[in-house]
Protein backbone atom coordinates (compact mmCIF):
# COMPACT_ATOMS: atom_id res chain seq x y z
CA UNK A 1 0.00 0.00 0.00
CA UNK A 2 1.33 3.49 -0.79
CA UNK A 3 1.07 6.08 2.09
CA UNK A 4 1.67 9.44 0.88
CA UNK A 5 -0.41 11.75 3.36
CA UNK A 6 1.66 12.92 5.98
CA UNK A 7 -0.92 13.18 8.84
CA UNK A 8 -2.53 9.28 8.06
CA UNK A 9 1.15 8.40 8.37
CA UNK A 10 1.81 10.20 11.43
CA UNK A 11 -1.67 8.72 13.11
CA UNK A 12 -0.56 5.47 13.16
CA UNK A 13 2.72 6.16 15.02
CA UNK A 14 1.96 5.55 18.88
CA UNK A 15 3.67 5.67 22.13
CA UNK A 16 7.60 5.88 22.05
CA UNK A 17 8.88 3.45 23.40
CA UNK A 18 12.76 3.50 23.28
CA UNK A 19 13.52 7.56 22.50
CA UNK A 20 16.53 8.65 20.25
CA UNK A 21 18.89 9.53 23.41
CA UNK A 22 18.23 5.98 25.16
CA UNK A 23 19.38 4.32 21.55
CA UNK A 24 22.29 6.31 21.36
CA UNK A 25 23.34 5.48 24.97
CA UNK A 26 23.12 1.95 24.62
CA UNK A 27 24.94 1.45 21.48
CA UNK A 28 27.78 4.24 22.82
CA UNK A 29 28.42 1.32 25.45
CA UNK A 30 27.83 -1.48 23.17
CA UNK A 31 30.64 0.24 20.65
CA UNK A 32 32.97 0.52 23.48
CA UNK A 33 32.55 -3.03 24.99
CA UNK A 34 33.10 -4.65 21.42
CA UNK A 35 35.59 -2.67 20.16
CA UNK A 36 38.15 -3.54 23.26
CA UNK A 37 36.65 -6.92 22.76
CA UNK A 38 38.13 -7.39 19.41
CA UNK A 39 41.08 -5.36 19.20
CA UNK A 40 44.16 -6.67 17.26
CA UNK A 41 41.38 -9.48 15.67
CA UNK A 42 39.87 -9.19 11.35
CA UNK A 43 35.93 -8.17 12.74
CA UNK A 44 33.33 -8.01 10.05
CA UNK A 45 29.90 -6.90 10.81
CA UNK A 46 27.29 -8.74 9.03
CA UNK A 47 23.96 -6.75 8.80
CA UNK A 48 20.52 -8.22 7.72
CA UNK A 49 18.53 -5.80 5.58
CA UNK A 50 16.54 -4.36 5.24
CA UNK A 51 15.55 -3.82 8.91
CA UNK A 52 19.08 -3.29 10.61
CA UNK A 53 20.53 -1.03 8.20
CA UNK A 54 20.17 2.05 10.58
CA UNK A 55 21.49 -0.01 14.09
CA UNK A 56 24.65 -1.15 11.73
CA UNK A 57 25.14 2.54 10.47
CA UNK A 58 24.88 4.10 13.93
CA UNK A 59 26.64 1.19 15.58
CA UNK A 60 30.23 1.14 13.13
CA UNK A 61 30.47 4.79 13.72
CA UNK A 62 30.64 3.61 17.60
CA UNK A 63 33.31 1.14 17.25
CA UNK A 64 36.82 2.57 17.49
CA UNK A 65 38.69 -0.53 15.88
CA UNK A 66 39.32 -1.48 12.44
CA UNK A 67 36.37 -2.99 11.23
CA UNK A 68 34.56 -4.17 7.80
CA UNK A 69 30.81 -4.19 7.03
CA UNK A 70 28.79 -7.04 4.83
CA UNK A 71 25.16 -7.23 3.98
CA UNK A 72 22.91 -9.92 3.93
CA UNK A 73 19.08 -9.95 3.08
CA UNK A 74 16.60 -12.49 4.73
CA UNK A 75 13.04 -12.28 3.90
CA UNK A 76 10.11 -13.71 6.70
CA UNK A 77 6.91 -14.19 5.62
CA UNK A 78 4.59 -12.53 7.23
CA UNK A 79 0.67 -11.99 6.87
CA UNK A 80 -0.09 -8.60 8.46
CA UNK A 81 2.29 -7.92 11.28
CA UNK A 82 2.52 -11.79 11.79
CA UNK A 83 5.64 -13.92 11.04
CA UNK A 84 4.12 -16.91 9.22
CA UNK A 85 7.44 -18.75 8.66
CA UNK A 86 9.41 -19.23 6.04
CA UNK A 87 13.03 -17.60 5.69
CA UNK A 88 14.48 -17.11 2.57
CA UNK A 89 18.25 -16.31 1.94
CA UNK A 90 17.52 -13.37 -0.88
CA UNK A 91 20.82 -11.72 -1.10
CA UNK A 92 24.22 -13.21 0.77
CA UNK A 93 27.42 -11.54 1.88
CA UNK A 94 30.36 -11.09 -0.48
CA UNK A 95 33.04 -11.57 1.87
CA UNK A 96 34.74 -15.25 2.79
CA UNK A 97 33.76 -15.44 6.49
CA UNK A 98 36.14 -17.76 7.52
CA UNK A 99 38.74 -14.70 7.60
CA UNK A 100 36.64 -12.98 9.79
CA UNK A 101 35.36 -12.78 13.34
CA UNK A 102 31.89 -12.25 12.42
CA UNK A 103 28.70 -10.35 14.48
CA UNK A 104 25.42 -10.76 12.85
CA UNK A 105 24.13 -7.22 13.92
CA UNK A 106 20.31 -7.09 13.54
CA UNK A 107 17.10 -4.91 14.64
CA UNK A 108 14.88 -7.76 16.37
CA UNK A 109 14.86 -11.26 17.45
CA UNK A 110 10.99 -12.02 17.33
CA UNK A 111 9.93 -15.78 16.89
CA UNK A 112 13.52 -16.53 16.36
CA UNK A 113 13.06 -18.04 12.96
CA UNK A 114 15.27 -15.39 10.39
CA UNK A 115 18.74 -15.62 12.91
CA UNK A 116 18.18 -19.47 13.92
CA UNK A 117 18.39 -20.13 9.97
CA UNK A 118 21.11 -17.18 9.16
CA UNK A 119 23.13 -18.41 11.96
CA UNK A 120 22.91 -21.95 11.15
CA UNK A 121 24.00 -21.09 7.53
CA UNK A 122 26.74 -19.09 8.19
CA UNK A 123 28.48 -21.54 10.89
CA UNK A 124 28.38 -24.04 7.73
CA UNK A 125 31.14 -21.30 6.25
CA UNK A 126 33.76 -21.65 9.93
CA UNK A 127 33.90 -18.11 10.31
CA UNK A 128 36.73 -17.48 12.98
CA UNK A 129 33.94 -16.87 15.58
CA UNK A 130 30.33 -15.64 15.77
CA UNK A 131 28.10 -13.55 17.89
CA UNK A 132 24.67 -11.62 17.41
CA UNK A 133 24.07 -8.49 19.04
CA UNK A 134 20.23 -7.36 18.03
CA UNK A 135 19.08 -3.94 19.42
CA UNK A 136 16.02 -5.14 20.24
CA UNK A 137 14.63 -8.72 21.41
CA UNK A 138 10.92 -9.68 22.17
CA UNK A 139 11.67 -12.98 24.07
CA UNK A 140 7.67 -13.36 24.72
CA UNK A 141 7.57 -14.63 20.84
CA UNK A 142 9.54 -17.46 19.91
CA UNK A 143 8.66 -19.97 18.56
CA UNK A 144 12.34 -21.07 17.63
CA UNK A 145 14.54 -21.25 20.91
CA UNK A 146 17.33 -18.83 19.82
CA UNK A 147 19.28 -15.92 22.21
CA UNK A 148 21.42 -12.71 21.41
CA UNK A 149 25.21 -12.55 22.65
CA UNK A 150 24.27 -9.00 23.17
CA UNK A 151 20.33 -7.68 23.22
CA UNK A 152 20.29 -3.67 24.00
CA UNK A 153 16.68 -3.71 24.77
CA UNK A 154 14.13 -6.28 25.40
CA UNK A 155 10.71 -4.93 25.23
CA UNK A 156 6.78 -6.77 25.49
CA UNK A 157 4.58 -8.22 22.71
CA UNK A 158 4.27 -5.23 20.60
CA UNK A 159 4.42 -4.77 16.81
CA UNK A 160 6.97 -1.52 16.23
CA UNK A 161 8.82 0.66 14.03
CA UNK A 162 11.42 3.09 13.62
CA UNK A 163 15.07 3.22 13.62
CA UNK A 164 14.83 0.81 10.35
CA UNK A 165 12.03 -1.21 11.30
CA UNK A 166 8.83 -0.78 9.11
CA UNK A 167 5.53 -1.69 8.62
CA UNK A 168 4.73 -1.93 5.03
CA UNK A 169 8.59 -0.36 4.35
CA UNK A 170 7.66 2.69 5.88
CA UNK A 171 9.08 4.34 9.09
CA UNK A 172 12.37 3.14 8.77
CA UNK A 173 13.22 6.66 9.23
CA UNK A 174 12.04 7.46 12.26
CA UNK A 175 15.40 8.42 14.63
CA UNK A 176 13.56 6.12 17.63
CA UNK A 177 11.05 2.82 18.46
CA UNK A 178 7.60 3.83 18.64
CA UNK A 179 4.89 1.30 19.13
CA UNK A 180 2.73 0.77 15.85
CA UNK A 181 -1.06 1.71 16.10
CA UNK A 182 -2.88 -0.63 13.64
CA UNK A 183 -6.55 0.01 14.59
CA UNK A 184 -7.68 3.82 14.76
P1 LIG B 1 11.86 -13.38 13.41
O1 LIG B 1 10.40 -13.59 13.65
O2 LIG B 1 12.66 -13.45 14.67
O3 LIG B 1 12.37 -14.29 12.34
O4 LIG B 1 12.01 -11.90 12.88
C1 LIG B 1 11.92 -11.65 11.52
C2 LIG B 1 11.95 -10.22 11.15
O5 LIG B 1 10.65 -9.74 11.32
C3 LIG B 1 12.82 -9.27 11.94
O6 LIG B 1 14.17 -9.28 11.56
C4 LIG B 1 12.15 -7.97 11.59
O7 LIG B 1 12.64 -7.48 10.35
C5 LIG B 1 10.69 -8.37 11.48
N1 LIG B 1 9.95 -8.00 12.71
C6 LIG B 1 9.68 -8.76 13.79
N2 LIG B 1 9.00 -8.06 14.71
C7 LIG B 1 8.87 -6.82 14.20
C8 LIG B 1 8.28 -5.59 14.70
O8 LIG B 1 7.73 -5.49 15.82
N3 LIG B 1 8.34 -4.52 13.86
C9 LIG B 1 8.93 -4.57 12.62
N4 LIG B 1 9.49 -5.67 12.13
C10 LIG B 1 9.47 -6.78 12.91
MG1 LIG C 1 15.21 -7.88 10.25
Amino acid sequence: MTVTNKADYEARIDRILISESEIKQALKRCGEELSREYNGKPLLLVSILKGAFVFLADLCREITIPCEVGFMAAKSYFEGTTSVGNVEITYDLAQNVSNYHVIIVEDIIDTGRTLAEVVRMLKERHPLSLKVVTLLDKPSRRVVPFEADVSLFTIPDHFVIGYGLDCGEYYRGLPYIAEYKSDL
